[in-house]
């Protein structure tokens, strides 16, 4: 698979058949993936990688603590400004809205959003769930190369024929998370990632989102041809 056909058919997806994916193809996406550069080579991205059992065992701690806590046990980090504001706070309510269009919950069905939310939490039927973790150490700056690592790593997914769904909301339940990897105090979780084979039957796995046209975001100048 090329860049540009990998790029083009990532997706976040939230509906996983059961196939098992092999360990040694999980090692081999995160070997390549460390070759993602970072400011001063710093390489500053710690991975957890659970499957089978142990996948299990924390979907099942989750259960309860999740009828403990609906909302989640506080972030660690701001996954979102506190006021939003446009365009920002419009491209997220079209999302919400077009994720729960597609698989037919209305938005004053509450509860039925809520049961949909708390998928992430079963990582959406996947058989590999990632940790993806940053040391509390490190700055802005470090936070950023994170990111280009997970982009990679969902990059490199596709060429394996997976489908990947990167997951803040597991930031919301990270005393959980790091108690049961365990996680060194010094590490700080950024976010989870769902890994494995697509179900391209489900509805949620239907649709893909916008972007905004290129003169939206970039300018340009200079250039003779
Ligand atoms: C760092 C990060 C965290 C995300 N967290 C979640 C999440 O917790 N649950 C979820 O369903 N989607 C999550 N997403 C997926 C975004 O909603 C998605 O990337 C965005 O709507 C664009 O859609 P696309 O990935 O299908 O292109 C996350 C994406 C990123 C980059």
């Amino acid at each position: 698979m090329d860049v540009r056909e990998a790029v083009a058919t990532r997706y976040s997806c939230r509906a996983f058949l059961p196939t098992p994916v092999p360990e040694s193809t999980v090692r081999e996406i995160l070997t390549r993936a460390a070759r993602s550069p970072s400011g001063g080579n710093m390489q500053p991205w710690r991975v957890d990688v659970l499957a089978g059992a142990r996948l299990e065992a924390l979907k099942a701690l989750l259960r309860p603590r999740m009828d403990e806590l609906p909302k989640g046990e506080g972030t660690e980090y701001p996954i979102f400004p506190k006021d939003m504001s446009d365009p920002y706070r419009q491209r997220r309510f079209s999302v919400g809205e077009q994720l729960y269009r597609s698989i037919g919950i209305p938005r004053e069905d509450k509860p039925a959003r809520y049961r949909q939310y708390a998928r992430n939490f079963e990582f959406f039927g996947a058989p590999v769930g990632l940790f993806i973790s940053i040391d509390r150490s490190l700055v802005l700056g470090q936070w950023v190369d994170l990111g280009s690592f997970i982009q990679t790593v969902m990059l490199l997914a596709r060429d394996c024929g997976l489908h990947t769904c990167p997951q803040e909301a597991w930031a919301t339940f990270h005393r959980t998370v790091a108690a049961f990897l365990p996680l060194p105090s010094t590490m700080m979780l950024f976010c989870g990632m769902a890994l494995g084979h697509a179900d391209d039957s489900a509805p949620i796995n239907s649709w893909r989102t916008p972007r905004e046209p290129l003169e939206a975001f970039a300018n340009f100048s200079g250039f003779s041809a």
